[in-house]
């Protein structure tokens, strides 16, 4: 039986950077479900198919086939045959993959590829919905969370290190925005599943999440 940790909680709380840090610990595969979302709202952008136009979207997304394959431990996300992984990670498809993963069709697309990988690999799966959807008996649920002004402050270092020019004030809004439209959302919206138990990463530094979050596998 293959073991699954799932970790979700609103953008920018140090979700993927922990999950990574748990993964290569304990010898599992990291996936980054965000990614996927992430890979469809590329497409869309790309092809100028409209959210609001469900055949159009039904339509893209019989064309759309994505996969991810693992290269020196590091998640790749292909699109059609292509490799996206680098493209994906802009602000403006952070915000389009948060609205397009608000729609029934892109999630069912999703769903079954997230949870074959659980059921063929040990993971730590980040996301939105994994503990409470994706994986409801995942071995461990951390619902990983960080106040909204430490997660927009955290994003605008990463941005400046990248030799961008960021707005602090627009990267709050921007996260409060996404947060609300991840939480409100009538499918499967993000929420602290009933067993997960809740990080704040507020004041504790990447090493202590994953130390805490380490400890908690060795209670189990
Ligand atoms: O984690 P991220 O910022 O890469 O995710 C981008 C968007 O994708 C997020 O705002 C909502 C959506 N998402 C989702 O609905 N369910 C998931 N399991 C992961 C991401």
């Amino acid at each position: 039986m293959s073991y699954s940790i799932a970790i979700d909680g609103p953008a920018g709380a140090g979700k993927s950077t922990i999950a990574k840090k748990v993964a290569t610990k304990l010898g599992f595969i990291y996936v980054d479900t965000g990614a996927l979302y992430r890979a469809i709202a590329y497409d869309f952008m790309k092809n100028k198919t409209s959210l609001l136009d469900k055949e159009a979207v039904e339509n893209r997304l019989k064309i759309i086939e994505v996969s991810l394959a693992y290269k020196e431990n590091q998640q790749h996300v292909f699109l059609n045959g292509k490799d996206v992984s680098k493209e994906i990670r802009q602000e403006k498809i952070g915000n389009v993959a948060s609205k397009a993963s608000a729609l029934k069709e892109v999630r069912e697309k999703l769903l079954s590829m997230q949870r074959d990988l659980a059921n063929s690999h040990d993971v730590v799966m980040d996301g939105r919905d994994i503990g409470t959807q994706v994986l409801p008996n995942a071995d461990l649920k951390i619902y990983l969370t960080a106040a909204v002004a430490v997660r927009a402050k955290r994003r605008y270092s990463e941005l400046l290190e990248k030799g961008e020019t960021p707005d602090l004030a627009v990267i709050e809004a921007d996260i409060k925005e996404r947060d609300l439209r991840d939480m409100s959302r009538e499918i499967a919206p993000l929420k602290q599943a009933q067993d997960a138990i809740l990080v704040d990463s507020s004041n504790a530094s990447i090493e202590e999440v994953v130390a805490q979050i380490i400890s908690f596998v060795k209670e189990k």
